[in-house]
């Protein structure tokens, strides 16, 4: 079983660490690894220097072990053409893509000095739900940006979000912002994409996933909504919204609500506009999440004005809501109809085919009496 509470556990992979020693290797005769700088669960990624264009890149290498598997290999080389197809300053760029002689994919990539969102998290870094609102909003933007080429993430998650460093007056919320790790993005085919490798593997982080990834239905773009409200629960609260392994973080996401972010005790205050986005954001339905990612970034963006408008029914909300009111009304004015004539045309009914109705006033009689009643139109087959 995989254990959602650990730091980087995306379900398909594992970590093997067998690349820490790649330092000072030539890559395509071009690059020469330096240091590790990050690890996840597919990959090692070094600090390298580009000896043609003189300047320093990062290189994401695919585990060893992992390599041996056909579909990793695939679903690396996806990763890089997926990535270089968006452009946008809020996504990682790629420059190159290659194959080691030990048959292992690398990929090369813009090199980003800073710190993931994980790592803040863990250093409780964060402290004003101004910069939580300031960090999202560039990853609802990265991502909105990825829904309109067609693409979804699937793995949005703190680890996954790298904050770009800068001088210390400037504070966290207003840093530049780039989300990693295209590693299961998908290309919506039929709008619809599937939670499954193509070998049947679960794919996804258990703490982030959605609950039509954890039912491993199909998923759309709103998949990246749900984690992304995961994500935005973890920074105001500190706390993931559900705990546990992955079987217990995935019944969770299917069947229960998270604990209101104020019961944790954060350090940042949360207001009610913020509180109710991340709701909308993680509900079970995707029907009731914001419909696209850009109508989310409006409402982060606009949270006291916007936030509270979003939470209010739409005018096809309403619409439906009277519509059901009126099938409700006329359903129940029909049954009245129905009970008044039965009541009415019952005594007739019955004489009609013999059977004798008996008045009782039952004010007149007492217990006694009436028991004596019903047993005598018990015994002359009356009742
Ligand atoms: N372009 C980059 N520049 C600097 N560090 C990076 C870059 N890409 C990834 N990293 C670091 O490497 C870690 C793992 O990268 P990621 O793409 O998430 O790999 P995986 O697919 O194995 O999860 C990230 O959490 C981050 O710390
Ligand atoms: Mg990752």
């Amino acid at each position: 079983m995989i254990d959602c509470t650990k730091k980087e556990n995306s379900s398909t992979a594992q970590n093997s660490g067998d690349l820490r020693g790649f330092v000072n290797l030539v890559i395509g005769e071009r690059y020469i690894t330096q240091s590790p700088i990050g690890e996840g669960g597919w990959s090692v990624v070094y600090k390298a220097f580009d000896r043609v264009l003189h300047r320093d890149v990062a290189i994401k290498l695919l585990h060893r072990p992992l390599a041996a598997n056909t579909e990793n290999l695939a679903r690396f080389e996806r990763e890089a053409r997926t990535a270089s197809t968006l452009n946008h300053p809020n996504i990682g760029g790629i420059y190159d893509y290659g194959v080691l002689p030990t048959g292992q994919p690398y990929m090369v990539m813009e090199l980003l000095r800073g710190s993931t969102l994980a790592e803040l998290i863990e250093k409780k870094a964060i402290t004003s739900e101004g910069e939580v609102l300031g960090i999202i909003r560039q990853v609802a933007a990265a991502l909105a940006h990825a829904h309109q080429k067609g693409i979804l993430h699937r793995d949005v998650k703190p680890s996954n979000i790298l904050i770009l460093s800068a001088s210390p007056n400037i504070s966290i919320g207003t840093r530049q912002v780039k989300l990693l790790d295209f590693g299961l993005a998908k290309c919506i085919e039929n709008d619809k994409v599937s939670t499954l490798t193509d070998s049947g593997v679960l794919v996804g982080t258990p703490s982030y996933m959605s609950p039509e990834q954890c039912r491993r239905a199909r998923v759309d773009h709103r998949t990246d909504i749900y984690s992304l409200g995961c994500t935005m629960y973890e920074l105001l609260s500190g706390v993931k919204p559900f705990q546990g392994g992955a079987a217990d973080c995935m019944h969770a996401h299917l069947l229960e609500e998270p604990l209101s972010m104020r019961k944790h005790t954060s350090q940042i205050q949360i207001t009610h506009s913020i509180e109710r986005i991340v709701r909308q954001a993680m509900a079970k339905n995707p029907e009731s999440r914001f419909k696209s990612m850009e109508e989310m970034l409006k409402a982060i963006s606009m949270p006291d004005r916007k936030g509270a408008q979003y939470m209010l029914p739409q005018w096809g909300e309403i619409a439906s809501g009277l519509r059901t009111s009126l099938k409700l009304s006329l359903r129940l004015a029909c049954g009245l109809c129905l009970i008044t004539s039965a009541y009415y045309a019952a005594p007739h009914l019955l004489d009609l085919v013999g059977v004798k109705t008996v008045e009782i006033d039952a004010a007149a009689l007492d217990k006694r009496a009436l028991d004596e009643v019903v047993k005598e139109m018990a015994i002359t087959g009356k009742l």
